[in-house]
C-alpha cells in the first residue's frame, strides 16, 4: 500500500499531469546539484562504467525514462531497450532521442505499479528517481516478476532519513510532486524481500560544500575545492553503515531472489 491515503491510480493520473504540463519548481535545486553533485557525477559514471557494460546484448526495461541516455549512450548496446513513463511528455524526451542510436528501442505510455508486461520479459529493470514516485512495495514486486531468473535491477534514488533534507522537502513543495516519497529504511527492506543488492550513499557534505560553492561562486565554477572537499568526506564516510541515513541519494544495484 502507498504511504498517501489516496489510490495508486489517482497519484498516477497527479504524477502524469504534474510531468506533462511541467508543473516543478526546479530553478533553485537544479543550481544547488550543480554545485554539490558535481564530483558525484563522476563518481557515479565510474560505477555505471562498471556495471552498465552488463547491458550487453541484453533484453532491457527502464522504467520512468527518460535518464536512458546518459547512462548507456557509449556505455553498451543492449539488444533492445524498452522505456515506459505515465507521461507522455517524459516519453516523448526519450523518443527523440532515440534517433540513431543503433539499437532497438519501444516507447510505451505505461504505468509503473502495473507493468503490463508478461512474466519473465526483461534481464534487467533500472531507473533514475523513479521507485520514489511508486508504490515502493507494488511495483517491486511487479519488477521482480516481468524479470528472467537471476535478473539484474539498478536504480539511483533520492533518500528522506536526514532530518535536514526532510525539513528542506516540508520548506520547499514546489520542487517535487505531492506524493513522491524519497526511500527510507522500510523501503530498502521492502525491495531486500525480492531482491539481493548493493548500495552505494551519495552526497552528505557535498550538500552543504554546495551550498557555500553557490553562495560564493553563483551558478559557475562547479569544480572548485570546496566542492572536491565535500565530495572527499563523502566517499570516506559513506563507508561507515551506521551513517547512510545521513545521505541524499543511493545507487541501488542488485539480484532478483
Ligand atoms: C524525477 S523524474 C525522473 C525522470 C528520469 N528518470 C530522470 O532520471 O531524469 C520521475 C519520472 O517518473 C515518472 N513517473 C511518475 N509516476 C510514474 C508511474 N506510476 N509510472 C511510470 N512513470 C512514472 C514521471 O513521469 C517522471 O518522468
Amino acid at each position: 500500500m502507498s504511504l498517501s491515503t489516496r489510490s495508486n491510480d489517482d497519484i498516477a493520473k497527479t504524477e502524469a499531469e504534474y510531468w506533462n504540463e511541467n508543473k516543478l519548481d526546479r530553478t533553485k535545486i537544479k543550481k544547488l546539484r550543480r554545485h554539490s553533485f558535481y564530483y558525484s557525477y563522476k563518481r557515479e559514471a565510474k560505477l555505471f562504467d562498471k556495471i552498465i557494460p552488463e547491458f550487453k546484448d541484453q533484453n532491457v526495461l527502464e522504467i520512468g525514462s527518460h535518464s536512458w541516455l546518459s547512462w548507456i549512450k557509449g556505455r553498451v548496446v543492449p539488444k533492445k531497450l524498452t522505456c515506459i513513463n505515465i507521461s507522455q511528455v517524459e516519453l516523448n524526451k526519450g523518443i527523440d532521442n532515440a534517433k540513431d542510436v543503433g539499437f532497438e528501442t519501444e516507447f510505451i505510455l505505461m504505468d509503473a505499479n502495473k507493468l503490463a508486461f508478461p512474466d519473465n520479459s526483461f534481464d534487467i529493470v533500472y531507473g533514475g528517481a523513479i521507485l520514489h514516485h511508486l508504490d515502493i512495495e507494488q511495483s517491486v514486486n511487479h519488477i521482480h516478476r516481468v524479470l528472467k531468473p537471476g535478473g539484474k535491477i539498478l536504480f539511483l534514488e533520492p533518500l528522506n532519513m536526514n532530518p535536514l533534507y526532510k525539513l528542506y522537502r516540508m520548506l520547499n513543495k514546489k520542487e517535487r510532486t505531492p506524493d513522491e516519497h524519497a526511500l527510507v529504511h522500510k523501503d530498502f527492506k521492502l525491495i531486500r524481500k525480492n531482491f539481493t543488492f548493493d548500495h552505494y550513499f551519495f552526497d552528505f557534505f557535498t550538500v552543504f560544500t554546495g551550498l557555500i560553492s553557490l553562495k560564493l561562486y553563483g551558478d559557475k565554477n562547479y569544480g572548485n575545492w570546496i566542492n572536491k572537499t565535500g565530495y572527499h568526506l563523502d566517499v570516506f564516510f559513506s563507508k561507515i553503515p551506521f551513517l547512510h541515513f545521513l545521505f541524499a541519494r543511493a545507487i541501488i544495484y542488485g539480484k532478483k531472489k
